[in-house]
């Protein structure tokens, strides 16, 4: 499966198409909960694992929260906006430093995490080509800059 990576232009926010409703259902659930908890169990590996929490509790409501989302832009039910408000996404990782390189660490931690998925391949694809976009809309500080201590 060829997942490949796009560059963009620091500050761009190019349009973002939903994964397709079947990603959803075939998966269910159940199957996008192991995904984001699989993602987050990497990131924690990762390079940028200084980003996320690094106590139990923490990092198991950032992975209920995270799902909640992929829940919800997949096409199930609104678990975000219920627990949390509207999504505002960007915002919400404005306190972050989140680089080019952290995202392209971001999405390879997704890229391992898919390839263990046994659904149809165009399914993956099309999770793969949303997050892929709209990942770039986090990007808030340009390469070898930081806006907090997390070096
Ligand atoms: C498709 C792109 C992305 C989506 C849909 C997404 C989604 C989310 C969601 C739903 C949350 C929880 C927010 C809350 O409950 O208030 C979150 C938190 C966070 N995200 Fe993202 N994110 C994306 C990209 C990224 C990237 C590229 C990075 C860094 C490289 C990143 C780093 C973080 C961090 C540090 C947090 C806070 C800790 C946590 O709760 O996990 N995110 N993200």
């Amino acid at each position: 499966m060829n997942l490949t990576i796009n560059s963009y232009q620091f500050g761009e926010r190019p349009d973002v198409i939903k994964p397709d409703p079947d990603f959803y259902n075939q998966l269910g659930e159940d199957g996008i909960r192991k995904l984001v908890s699989k993602h987050y169990d990497l990131l924690r590996e990762s390079p940028i694992k200084k980003l996320f929490p690094a106590d139990n509790d923490e990092l198991e409501k950032a992975k209920q929260n995270s799902a909640d989302f992929m829940i919800q832009i997949s096409g199930g039910p609104d678990y975000f906006n219920q627990h949390r408000g509207k999504p505002r996404m960007a915002d919400r990782h404005a306190a972050f430093t989140i680089t080019p390189e952290g995202r392209i660490i971001w999405l390879n931690c997704y890229k391992q995490a898919l390839k263990e998925l046994t659904i149809p391949e165009n399914l993956i694809l099309s999770f793969w080509n949303y997050i892929n976009v709209f990942s770039n809309w986090m990007v808030n500080t340009p390469s070898g800059q930081y806006k907090i201590d997390d070096k």
